[in-house]
């Protein structure tokens, strides 16, 4: 009885305080995750940029509409065009490589005026900052959306067409290593069951 007893606290023991139980991979790369502004000048191959767009298209849509579309930016010439043209993208000259995520409001789930076309790219965009981390690559999300001006550039330079409205830019390159995950946790921020409920 007794070893049944202490087997019984041990295994509450290891369900309440077996934080390292939940370490793996995913949550490894979730928690390091960082936005990479700083890169060491290389290469990064078409197939890697496409798996990485991959991980995007893995995300969850409204209704399933998948209304995204990425376009590969690895050409010099491009990615010079949008470094003068985005105020708070110039990393991405050092980068040299870019995906943007856009929408296709006509796919979306409630009809072109709907706004889950950014719901839903927002999921393919964080799908992708997090596929280049765990590949050892650097990402940051830019915005593109809603600023008018960003988005002119944007449409203008990859030749958007009008229903396909740009979300997000995205440098990626080969981190130097100098930017750092910042723990964001914050308990007061939890309400269990009821607003008034707060985390102890
Ligand atoms: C919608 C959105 C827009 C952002 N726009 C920019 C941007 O234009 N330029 C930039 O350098 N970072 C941008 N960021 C990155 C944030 O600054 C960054 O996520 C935040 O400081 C937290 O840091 P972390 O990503 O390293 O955790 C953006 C992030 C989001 C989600």
């Amino acid at each position: 009885m007794k070893k049944i007893v202490f087997l019984a606290v041990l295994l509450s023991f290891f369900a309440v305080f077996g934080g390292e139980k939940m370490e793996n991979e995913t949550t490894k790369t979730i928690f390091s995750r960082k936005s990479v502004r700083n890169y060491v000048e290389t290469q990064i191959s078409p197939e890697t940029l496409e798996f990485l767009v991959k991980a995007g298209m893995a995300a969850p849509s409204a209704i399933d509409r998948r209304p995204w579309e990425f376009i590969i930016i690895n050409d010099k010439a491009t990615i010079k065009k949008l470094h003068d043209a985005l105020p708070y993208a110039k990393m991405v000259g050092k980068a040299g490589h870019a995906i943007v995520v856009a929408g296709n409001i006509e796919k979306q789930a409630g009809g072109k005026d709907s706004t889950f076309w950014i719901m839903d790219c927002s999921a393919a965009a964080q799908n992708i900052l997090l596929a280049a981390e765990s590949l050892g690559l650097g990402a940051v999300w830019t915005a593109v959306y809603p600023d008018a001006g960003r988005m002119k550039s944007v449409v203008e330079i990859l030749g958007l067409p009008s229903n396909i409205v740009p979300l997000a830019f995205i440098p990626v390159g080969k981190p130097d290593g100098s930017d750092k995950p910042k723990d964001k946790f914050d308990k007061a921020k939890i309400h269990w069951n009821h607003w008034s409920n707060k985390a102890k």
